[in-house]
């Protein structure tokens, strides 16, 4: 555990909790029943620093306890995401790596859901992926991968053994990394002059606007706004100079950053930094609101079950998601509310979920049992579910979606 987080870890100054999510163990950690006795678990607290407005997971475990050879996340699991990150790439391509010897480097390349792209297109790149499962399943694509933790001494080393890089990618990735300084000074000593960095994350106004508090967790230790981006890079020499919104994982933020001056700012992200300021995304009463929209959704998510309980409907779970753990532990959930969950995931599956100890099993579990509601902890994948799951829909099952204060659909 690392203590020493009561100071924001962007800019030192002292930092006051806004909401206590009590106990929780690792969002990826699945537990086998023999590691019932012994599983980790954190004090969630969250705080917006007051001074740069970064709002952040206050204690976190080790990294390592987190990112390792067997962790539990494959993004390629999401067809949407695949071809998400496949536009993505076909558009970096075209937009930023014009050079004559282009170098691309993405963190946290995970089984090479985007880099595949790059591979395909025969351009010189390299992920760093320390979670050494996973970085293998990209391997097998044909990506070339290091399994290290990116920092500013890693970047040296990039430097030295391949050069600069035109373009830096790190999607769903910088909310994991504790020491952003670090990660900002080695984008800093990485990139090209022209050179890009594109970032892509949740965005604090849609987690705000969902009540969507399950973002939260120690992996997602931060969740980004341009207004905490910019104060964390700038000190670097480094600046946000286009965003783009998206709809995926419940609402994401793209951001493109570069030297100081060596692009210029778009209208849209000027825009948008004028729409944070309308929302508030720099005031305590903010997060004062939104602490108390996450006991409501609670209240209602926890009532609601319990009354289907007592009229005796089934329920389960759909999608044993990181993102799961927050909501199944801080509304105090168990196999009384929700007999398993459902997951394609192959490594979750026959494990139990972190904490309440409730079943994962095969999707084909869901078929078999027809249960008349499903939780969509997955809720971020709603269309891709809802298409794949006709069956359960035809026959009157209904979605219990976990944000927008608890809708049944
Ligand atoms: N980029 C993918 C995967 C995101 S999951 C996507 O957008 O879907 C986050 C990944 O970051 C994990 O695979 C994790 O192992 C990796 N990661 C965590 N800390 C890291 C660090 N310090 N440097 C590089 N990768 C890291
Ligand atoms: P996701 O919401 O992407 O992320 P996180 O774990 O960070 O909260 O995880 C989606 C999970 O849902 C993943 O474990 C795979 C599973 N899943 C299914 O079981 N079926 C599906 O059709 C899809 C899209 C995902």
């Amino acid at each position: 555990m690392n203590s020493a987080a009561k100071k924001c870890r962007i800019c030192s100054a002292v930092l006051v909790p806004f909401i206590d999510f009590g106990d929780m163990p690792i969002g990826n950690a699945f537990v086998t029943e023999d590691q019932f006795v012994a599983e980790y678990f954190y004090h969630m607290q969250v705080a917006v620093c007051e001074s740069c407005f970064t709002l952040q997971v206050i204690d976190v475990p080790d990294p390592d306890a987190m990112f390792h050879d067997h962790y539990a996340y494959f993004a390629s699991t999401s067809q949407y995401m695949t071809e998400h990150f496949r536009q993505m790439s076909e558009n970096l391509m075209t937009k930023y790596v014009s050079d004559d010897a282009p170098f691309v480097v993405e963190i946290g390349c995970n089984d090479g859901i985007t880099l595949q792209n790059f591979a395909k297109a025969g351009i010189h790149h390299l992920g760093v992926e320390p979670s050494e499962n996973v970085a293998e399943a990209a391997r097998e694509k044909g990506i070339h991968v290091i399994s290290e933790f990116f920092h500013a001494r890693t970047a040296g080393e990039i430097v030295k053994e391949y050069g600069h890089a035109d373009l830096f990618i790190a999607t769903n990735t910088m909310h994991h990394i504790e020491d952003i300084n670090s990660v900002a000074e080695g984008v800093a000593r990485l990139l090209k002059p022209k050179g890009v960095m594109v970032q892509e994350d949740p965005y604090l106004g849609d987690m705000l606007e969902l009540t969507a508090y399950d973002q939260l967790y120690a992996e997602h230790m931060y969740i980004w706004s341009i207004t905490s981006l910019n104060n964390a890079f700038n000190p670097h020499g480094l600046e946000i100079f286009d965003v783009e919104r998206n709809h995926f994982h419940g609402g994401c933020m793209r951001y493109y950053l570069c030297r100081k001056g060596a692009h210029s700012a778009t209208l849209r992200y000027l825009e948008q930094v004028r729409l944070e300021e309308q929302i508030g995304l720099n005031r305590s009463d903010t997060f004062e609101r939104f602490r108390s929209r996450c006991e409501q959704s609670r209240d209602k998510l926890r009532g609601l079950l319990e009354d289907l309980n007592a009229h005796g409907k089934t329920v389960t779970g759909y999608g044993a998601t990181a993102k799961s753990a927050t909501i199944i532990n801080y509304c105090g959930l168990g196999t009384e509310h929700i007999q398993f969950i459902t997951d394609t995931t192959a490594v979750k599956q026959n494990k139990f979920s972190p904490g309440a100890h409730i079943p994962v099993v095969k999707p084909e579990e869901m078929s078999r049992t027809s249960p008349d509601y499903a939780v969509l902890f997955a809720w971020n994948h709603f269309d891709e579910i809802n298409n794949k799951e006709k069956d359960f829909v035809s026959q009157g099952g209904k979605w219990i979606v976990p944000v927008r204060m608890v809708e049944v659909v």
